[in-house]
């Protein structure tokens, strides 16, 4: 049997080498592809690696009458429909392991260009002024971290503040309190945390319990002046509310990789602001981020189609019919 491989979204050349070497697969990769595209040739798909950019909505899996498996190449599913894809009987798979490192090392960046307001000292100096005392910043040292979301990126940007002798908790209902308290950085609430954190680092997946988890009476929990750091999920944060407590000072700054919608719409409450760094949600845009996703992506397609072993799924219901 041949099978038909469609690639909607870039994917970097090693993972696309490894598809193109597999006789039994045609592989369709020509490059981000559109919308109408997609939908065009979803038909033919037995299976998809989509990014971020591709909805796998439920439009579009209507016309997917072949498809058996999608692999997304990163770690958030939330650009497809997973209840759907379960009634179609399509394994969804996700490529977690490559990114990590890459999006704690930008967390991390943005954590210090946000203390130490680099962008905003960059930009002065470009239009020609040397201002010392405007951009006075924060030292990491002895601060406290609150990370919520204690997975992957959580741990190792835990493994980092460690290095810049930050104290850290962290929260996360999901992973076993045992685990965390071993390491020494449990807060048995979300209360506890935005008590004690004079910085704050979201790294939570989006549910219907953590959407909106930053809000007007979470933020009135927290330190006055604390920092915010979101290389997560957009979602997370009620964009109005923390806009509020920005241009109060309530806290006193941000630090935004991702937005409700991407690119954010322009009348996003939280652009535009001075104390807040802005970056087009680059959390695992490095060369070695995007190579080992795609080769995880690949060898979950080729496991999938060609042994019948699946793994990192995300729908495990569809594997029980
Ligand atoms: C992910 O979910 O893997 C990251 O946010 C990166 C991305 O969306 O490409």
């Amino acid at each position: 049997m041949t099978y038909f491989i469609l690639v909607p979204d870039n994917l970097e050349a090693s993972g696309l080498a490894q598809l193109r070497s597999i006789p039994e697969f045609t592989v369709h990769a020509p490059g981000k592809l559109t919308r109408e595209q997609t939908l065009e040739l979803i038909p033919q798909a037995h299976a998809m690696i989509v990014r971020s950019d591709t909805k796998a909505d439920a439009d579009l899996l209507a016309k997917a009458d072949n498809l058996k498996v999608i692999v997304r190449a990163g770690v958030g599913v939330d650009n497809i429909d997973l209840d759907e894809c379960t009634r179609r009987g399509i394994v969804v798979m996700n490529a977690p392991d490559g990114n990590t490192i890459s999006t704690a090392e930008h967390t991390f960046a943005l954590l210090l260009a946000l203390a130490r307001h680099i962008p905003q000292a960059d930009a002065s100096m470009r239009a020609g002024r040397w201002e010392r005392k405007k951009f006075v910043g924060t030292q990491l040292h002895g601060k406290t971290l609150g990370i919520v979301g204690f997975g992957r990126v959580g741990r190792a940007l835990a493994d980092r503040a460690k290095a810049f002798g930050m104290k850290e908790v962290a929260y996360d209902p999901f992973v076993p309190e045992r685990i965390a308290r071993h390491l020494g950085l449990a807060c048995p609430t979300l209360d506890a945390l935005l008590e004690q954190a004079d910085v704050i680092s979201l790294h939570a997946v989006i549910t219907n319990d953590t959407r909106g988890l930053i809000n007007r009476d979470t933020i009135a929990k927290m330190k006055d002046g604390v920092l915010i750091v979101n290389a997560a999920r957009g979602s997370l944060i009620n964009g109005a509310d923390l806009a509020e407590a920005l241009k109060s000072g309530k806290v006193a700054g941000a630090a935004l990789d991702v937005y409700d919608t991407e690119p954010p719409a322009p009348d996003n409450p939280l652009l535009g602001l001075d104390n807040v760094v802005y970056t087009p949600h680059l959390g695992a845009s490095t060369v070695e981020a995007q190579e080992a996703v795609a080769v995880q992506a690949a060898t979950e397609i080729i496991d999938a189609l060609l042994h019948g072993e699946y793994s990192n799924v995300r729908n495990k219901a569809v594997l029980q019919r």
